[in-house]
């Protein structure tokens, strides 16, 4: 089998390794991938936005299966576009049609799915400058801190938790006035969650679904979750407090209640979903959907299937994934990412990288590198994530922080604290 896929930070490299794994895997191409991916697969440069060169591409490499790693082709209707072509119609696809892509693509429309299929979320108005009024007064009703979103993608940028109520009041005329441009035309006012976040993800080929392994993400930028959002410095998987009752009670209240909204609104969806939770109490709540993987999830959850996914996701794609099973590793996977200096705000790039011998139980995966004159440089804010397994998490974390330490470039830097906050709780699940 012939197997495209598109992106190229660390979910790429990550998706690539497990399926150039598959005895199925014939030729393996990412586009444009990174230095990476290309010790197995072949890179192209493509960029994800560009429908008709893939299209091109699909046809003349002949790929039986195209794994779309972002959401923006998602959103701009890439899998729409290939369908309604007629050399690429009979295309398998894993990612959603562009209705199935507004999960992500507009938290204005995610939130009336959740009101309208039952799905726990927080309370919210979607606000424009038409009820800006409203608007406000709903503002006043909430209490501190205030939680705005851009109803559209806004890189990763678009939430903002403001603890004063004078300054949401302002943040939200900022956001109608064009603060992300067309993305905060319409912004979601909400009710903030006081709990601690996990993501879960499924693989659903529109009639059934698999769970994989759940993970935890670590998003700012500082050590005890201070400083500015970023895209990610960490990962781990299992979650000791998402417990087998925690997991069950997500799946009915969640995942089914999803899949059946998907459904009866005849959205055709073959791919990922990512549930970005948030545990209060023990309820769960839907903060975000998102209609890929994550990234760094991707880097600690497939280190744990030992199963063939390119086998699961051909069934996804063909839909047939009710005779699937996943086979889960038990053991835990940390995964830290090493960045630029100065990230998420401006970095330098083309820093010489030098990488350590990486033993049997971990794996770096390549996120922002490039290649400079034959040398391997960084080439984006984050840099190299850091897997490994082990028995336990602090046995899984020494391993990951020993080769973080030897990964070297100038600037380099890595948060201390991944897990950390797991530790106590991982000592009671074993
Ligand atoms: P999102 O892009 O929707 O995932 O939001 C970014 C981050 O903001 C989330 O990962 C949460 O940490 C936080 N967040 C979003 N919505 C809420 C909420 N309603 N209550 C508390 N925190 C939130
Ligand atoms: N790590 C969060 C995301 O991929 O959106």
């Amino acid at each position: 089998m012939n197997v495209l896929i598109l992106g190229s930070g660390g979910r790429e490299h990550a998706l690539s390794w497990k399926i150039a794994q598959s005895p199925l895997c014939k030729s393996i191409y990412v586009a444009p991938g990174n230095p990476g991916t290309a010790e197995f697969a072949q890179n192209q440069n493509l960029d994800v936005n560009d429908f008709e060169a893939i299209a091109q591409f699909v046809v003349s490499k002949q790929i039986d299966l195209l794994i779309v790693g972002p959401e923006d082709p998602l959103v701009h209707g890439l899998v729409d576009f290939l369908k309604e072509n007629p050399d690429t119609a009979s295309l398998r696809t894993i990612g959603p049609t562009r209705a199935g892509a507004m999960l992500e693509g507009s938290k204005d429309f995610a939130k009336q799915f959740m009101k309208e299929e039952g799905i726990p979320t927080a309370a919210y108005l979607s606000v424009t400058q038409s009820n800006l009024n409203e608007g406000l007064a709903f503002l006043q009703q909430l209490n501190a801190p205030y939680v705005l979103k851009a109803d559209g993608l806004a890189a990763g940028k678009g939430v903002l938790i403001l603890d004063k109520l004078e300054e949401a009041e302002e943040a939200l005329k900022e956001m109608l006035d064009g603060k992300f441009g067309a993305a905060s035309k319409t912004v979601v006012v909400e009710e903030f969650l006081d709990g601690i976040e996990c993501s879960v993800f499924v693989l659903t080929d529109g009639k059934s679904y698999l769970m994989l392994p759940e993970a935890k993400d670590y998003k700012r930028i500082g050590e005890g979750d201070t400083g500015l959002n970023t895209g990610g410095m960490g990962a781990i998987s299992p979650v000791p407090f998402a417990t087998p009752d925690f997991l069950k009670r997500v799946e009915k209240e969640i995942v089914a209640p999803t899949l059946k909204g998907l459904k009866s609104r005849r959205i055709d969806y073959r791919g990922f979903i990512f549930f970005g939770l948030m545990k209060v109490g023990e309820q769960p709540y839907v903060i975000e959907y998102n209609v890929r993987m994550g990234d760094p999830e991707t880097e600690a959850v497939l280190p744990r299937i030992e199963s063939d996914l390119l086998k699961h996701l051909l069934a996804c794609s063909e839909q047939s994934l009710e005779n699937e099973s996943l086979r889960i590793d038990m053991r835990t996977c940390a995964t830290l990412m090493i960045v630029s200096g100065g990230y998420p705000g401006s970095y330098e790039k083309g820093k010489g990288i030098l990488l350590p011998f990486t033993p049997q139980y971990s794996v770096l995966f390549h996120a922002g590198t490039g290649v400079d004159a034959g040398k391997l440089v960084t080439k984006g804010g984050r840099v190299i994530a850091v897997s490994s397994l082990a028995d336990d998490l602090p046995a899984a974390l020494k391993a990951s922080y020993r080769l973080a330490q030897e990964v070297q470039f100038e600037g380099k830097y890595f948060r201390n604290d991944i897990g950390q906050d797991l530790l106590h709780e991982d000592e009671n699940r074993s």
